[in-house]
């Protein structure tokens, strides 16, 4: 099973790639899920194509389709929500309040009315890989989860659905936050370890621009927390907004 939100682009369709290999049968989701968006306005604005996802998946041999109204989802009567602590404390969990509880909410009912046996997500949505990977061990789901890398445009910005918000300027500007991620793997490579440096240096490349920081850590890719000192697999997590359009990224560091 791929779960997706749709507006399906080169990042998504690498994930059935991946579930291919995986699976005889590949599933995939689109529900654009109210839980999980804290801004009203974002949810408003995000993009619906089913009609336009639906040819991309016959293309890409895609098996099922599984793509629930929101009141299928959500009866009048639904009362229960997945939390899980710590990890949806920081970083994307503390900038945006209730986020991965209406994630694990709806991959938990994605997941058990399909019952895959391997789930593949996208490793640009790091913390979110982190959140679902406990969720599945936590309540015992027999299902592997697969984590596929990051796809990106030639300039470097991950592919988002949000991308397509951006206006002209900004989307030319955006392409600093993968520059910074590189130059903050250069430092790690000539020998620099400490965080502080290492977030300074992506921070002064996105403070190039009209974007606002939201935040650049290095964080331990377990635990989410704070590093201090930077070691293989940690891993650099940036958030930014240009405009109202807020872009996430992340790199590993090697
Ligand atoms: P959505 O943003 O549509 O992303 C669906 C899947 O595609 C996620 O696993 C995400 O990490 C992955 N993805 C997005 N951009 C990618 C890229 N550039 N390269 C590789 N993979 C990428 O993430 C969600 O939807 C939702 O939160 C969901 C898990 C479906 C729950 O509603």
């Amino acid at each position: 099973m791929v779960p997706t939100m749709g507006a399906l682009h080169a990042g998504h369709l690498s994930l059935f790639v991946v579930a291919r290999q995986k699976a005889d049968i590949v599933i995939a989701t689109i529900f654009v899920n109210p839980l999980q968006f804290n801004n009203p306005d974002d949810f408003a604005k995000y993009p619906l194509q089913l009609d336009l996802d639906i040819a991309v998946l016959k293309e890409q041999g895609v098996d099922v389709l599984y793509a629930p109204s929101a009141e299928s989802m959500y009866g009048q009567d639904f009362s229960t929500s997945v939390h899980i602590d710590g990890i949806t404390e920081v970083l994307e969990g503390r900038s945006r309040p209730g986020h991965f509880s209406g994630v694990a909410t709806v991959v938990t009912k994605l997941l058990s009315a399909g019952r895959p046996n391997v789930a593949v997500f996208g490793q640009k949505d790091f913390q979110q890989c982190a959140v679902i990977k406990r969720l599945v061990a936590d309540l015992d789901m027999p299902i592997e989860i697969v984590i596929a890398p990051t796809v990106r445009e030639k300039d470097g910005l991950a592919m988002s659905s949000r991308n397509v918000r951006l206006s002209s300027s900004a989307r030319r500007e955006a392409a600093v936050i993968s520059q910074g991620l590189l130059v903050a793997q250069a430092q790690f490579t000539s020998g620099i370890r400490e965080s502080e440096q290492l977030i300074e240096a992506v921070e002064s490349v996105i403070a190039t621009t009209s974007a606002e920081i939201d935040y650049v850590k290095l964080v331990d890719a377990k635990t989410l927390q704070d590093a201090t000192i930077a070691s293989k697999g940690c891993v650099i997590v940036v958030a930014v907004v240009f405009d109202d359009v807020r872009l996430i990224d992340n790199h590993v560091l090697v």
